[in-house]
């Protein structure tokens, strides 16, 4: 039974105390249905969850459910098929489904937000939608990381140089650097699991800010929407954003360690390093420049970091204000944090399978590394345990550098006798000692670079994740 009231007259559920309509320049900054529809799986299934409590609660009758599971059912297909009419005239996701849900089955449709408000209903949206974004980045996360350890298996023993202040420094393995990254990787991974356990809430029961007076059942909802309970304060419910903050700044972190991978291939692509490939189909030419192979993956990948960081910086902005319960302000939200997902996604998305296009080169890893006198410290190492303090022994090697660099050769390819003029501890087994191959294996304790020790680190970041 329909009974005819004022607010018919008008398209808007809550134009009952206005007198005039609202002008279309206000409509258009109000509503937000152009980004908030992409929510619409996640409204649909707390509807849905909302309205089996009700029925269960004898809130509203058995048939009232039975009609809107069954118009929900016809909105999901019209969605799905692109026939559902999105109109900015109803604001946002909510309306517009509940205005179609209503045409569709009559009374049970308005039945349906019993005991609900907009505001406790999009908290909820929110978190179901970011939950599920957040299981994608984390699958994602793991099917990059998998790659990167195949990657890092193969180049276990390839010999690189390391870098500090971006000058040659100390003979590493390519495979060890790669699970320099895989740690980066792993703390982003458990950054996002922390930040799902707190979006992992129900909102739904806190109503408009202080509840509702019908005998709902919140612990019934938390269950069929696979929350791991409730959020404890209605005021809090509906105003807490903390869970879309947390969210940026984890993709913030994750986004700055595919900067700086994204740094280091972009450098280690350009010739005068060549150290790697990168596949054709992750990189573009030239529109004057015939020759050109640009790795506009990597510096796209390190210029979208900016927006990441941008995005949290409004949500902390957004919140700071705000008095208590819920306001307006809040659909802001949305744009910041879905392009953030976003951004992330098809990040790791590129990431994951680009990292099988690397190619390590490795003649050119062992030139950079002859030219850069990468087993200097190992040559003092070797005389501190002969006996030499230290420092004294920096000192001779820094000589004996000198002396190689004059005659344009690398510490190994000194003679004998040449490295015996800098201290007379030099035996013949410091050849040994001051191979890249040689060097590699004496760093062999756990977290260091000899292969033996990245093929162990290798199957223990295969077991933690
Ligand atoms: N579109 C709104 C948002 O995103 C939904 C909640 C509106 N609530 C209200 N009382 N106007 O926040």
């Amino acid at each position: 039974m329909t009974s005819p009231l004022p607010s018919e007259s008008s398209q808007y559920t809550w134009a009952g105390r206005f007198s005039e309509p609202m002008s279309d320049l206000v409509k258009r900054y109000t509503a937000s249905v152009e980004f908030d529809k992409r929510m619409w799986p996640q409204d649909i299934r707390a509807s849905l969850a909302h309205a089996r409590m009700l029925a269960r609660q004898g809130i509203i009758p058995a048939q009232d459910l039975a009609d809107i599971e069954r118009g929900m059912a016809q909105i999901v297909t019209e969605i799905e098929t692109g026939q559902f009419a999105w109109s900015l005239d109803l604001e946002d996701v909510h309306l517009n489904i509940e205005k179609r849900l209503t045409s569709l089955v009559g009374d049970a449709g308005k039945r349906l937000h019993t005991g609900r408000s907009r505001n406790d209903q999009v908290a909820t949206d929110i978190r179901l939608y970011l939950r599920d974004a957040i299981d994608g980045i984390l699958d994602l996360l793991g099917q990059f990381q998998n790659n990167l350890l195949d990657l890092a298996e193969r180049e276990a023993a390839t010999p690189m140089p390391g870098f500090t202040h971006l000058q040659v420094a100390q003979p590493i393995t390519f495979g060890h650097h790669l699970l320099a990254w895989f740690e980066m990787t792993h703390r982003d991974a458990e950054r996002f699991a922390d930040v799902r356990r707190r979006t992992n809430r129900l909102p739904l029961g806190a109503a408009a800010l202080a509840g509702t007076t019908y005998p709902i059942d919140r612990e019934f909802v938390a269950a069929e929407l696979g929350f791991d309970g409730v959020c404890e304060n209605s005021l809090d419910a509906v105003s807490d954003r903390d869970f879309a903050i947390e969210f940026c700044a984890a993709s913030a972190l994750l986004m700055m360690h595919f900067s700086r991978m994204s740094e280091e291939l972009v450098l280690w692509m350009n010739p005068r390093f060549g150290f790697v490939s990168i596949a054709d189909r992750f990189c573009t030419g030239s529109s004057i420049m015939p020759q050109k192979k640009n790795p506009d993956v990597p510096e796209l990948a390190r210029g979208k970091t900016g927006r990441v960081y941008g995005h949290l910086t409004a949500l902390l902005t957004l919140m700071k204000g705000q008095p208590l319960a819920y306001n307006k302000d809040n659909q802001e939200d949305k744009e910041p944090l879905f392009d953030a997902v976003d951004t992330v996604t098809d990040t790791l998305r590129i990431y994951a399978d680009m990292i099988c296009g690397i190619s390590a080169r490795a003649d050119n890893m062992r030139d950079a590394l002859r030219q850069g006198f990468a087993t200097a410290t190992d040559l003092a190492d070797y005389l501190t345990r002969k006996g030499l303090p230290f420092r004294d022994a920096h000192e001779a090697v820094g000589l004996a550098v000198r002396r190689a660099e004059e005659l344009g050769v690398d510490l190994p390819q000194l003679p004998l006798a040449e490295l015996q003029t800098f201290s007379p501890l030099v035996g013949d087994d410091i050849f040994s000692v001051l191979t890249v191959e040689g060097s590699l294996a004496s760093r062999k304790h756990i977290g260091g670079t000899a292969p033996e020790q990245v093929r162990a680190a290798i199957a223990r970041a295969r077991s933690r994740r």
